[in-house]
C-alpha cells in the first residue's frame, strides 16, 4: 500500500495543531504506521530539503524546521501521497483553499504548518531520513474495507 513521509512543521506542534491534523488524517481513512516528536538535525534536515539547496529561502527553511520540536509521521492507504497533499493545500496560504489545513490554519508560507511528500520516490527517501524500518508498525484495521 502506498506510504507518505508527513512532518507537522515547529509552528504547527507550539500552536497545538498535533490532534487535529492527525484526527484529519484518520477521518479520511488513512492509516499512521509511525510517529514521533523529534527535534531534526541541521544534517537530517539539508538532507530532507536537499533539491531546494540553491534557494535564496533555504537558510531561512533549516533554520526553522530545526528551530522546535516537530511531529513526524508515516501514513498508509490508496493514493496517500496526492490526496494528503490535496487535503494539505497549496504550499502558500494565500494560494490554499478554505478547508484544506494551510487554508484553515497559515498565513505565511514559511509558517504553513506540515510537510508532505509530492512522489513516491520523496516518500521513500524521507522516511528513510526520519525513521527505521523497525519504527514502521503494519496492523489490520477492521474498518478497511469500507474505505
Ligand atoms: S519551489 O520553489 O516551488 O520548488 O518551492 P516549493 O515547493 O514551493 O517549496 C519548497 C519548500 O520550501 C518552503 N518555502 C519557503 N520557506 C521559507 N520561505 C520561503 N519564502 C519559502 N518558499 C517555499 C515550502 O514551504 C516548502 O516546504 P515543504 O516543507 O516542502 O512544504
Amino acid at each position: 500500500m502506498e506510504k507518505t513521509f508527513l512532518m507537522i512543521k515547529p509552528d504547527g506542534v507550539q500552536r497545538g495543531l498535533i490532534g487535529k491534523l492527525v484526527q484529519r488524517f484518520e477521518d479520511k481513512g488513512f492509516q499512521l504506521i509511525g510517529s514521533k516528536l523529534m527535534v531534526i538535525t541541521k544534517e537530517q534536515a539539508e538532507t530532507h530539503y536537499a533539491e531546494h539547496k540553491e534557494k535564496p529561502f533555504f537558510g531561512e527553511l533549516v533554520q526553522f524546521i530545526t528551530s522546535g520540536p516537530v511531529f513526524a509521521m508515516v501514513w498508509q492507504g490508496d493514493n496517500v501521497i496526492a490526496l494528503s497533499r490535496a487535503m494539505m493545500g497549496k504550499t502558500n496560504p494565500l494560494d490554499a483553499s478554505p478547508g484544506t489545513i494551510r487554508g484553515d490554519y497559515a498565513v505565511h508560507t514559511g509558517n504553513n504548518i506540515i510537510h508532505g511528500s509530492d512522489s513516491p520516490e520523496s516518500a521513500e527517501r524521507e522516511i528513510a531520513n526520519f525513521f527505521k524500518p523497525e519504527e514502521l508498525l503494519a496492523y489490520d484495521r477492521a474498518l478497511q474495507s469500507w474505505i
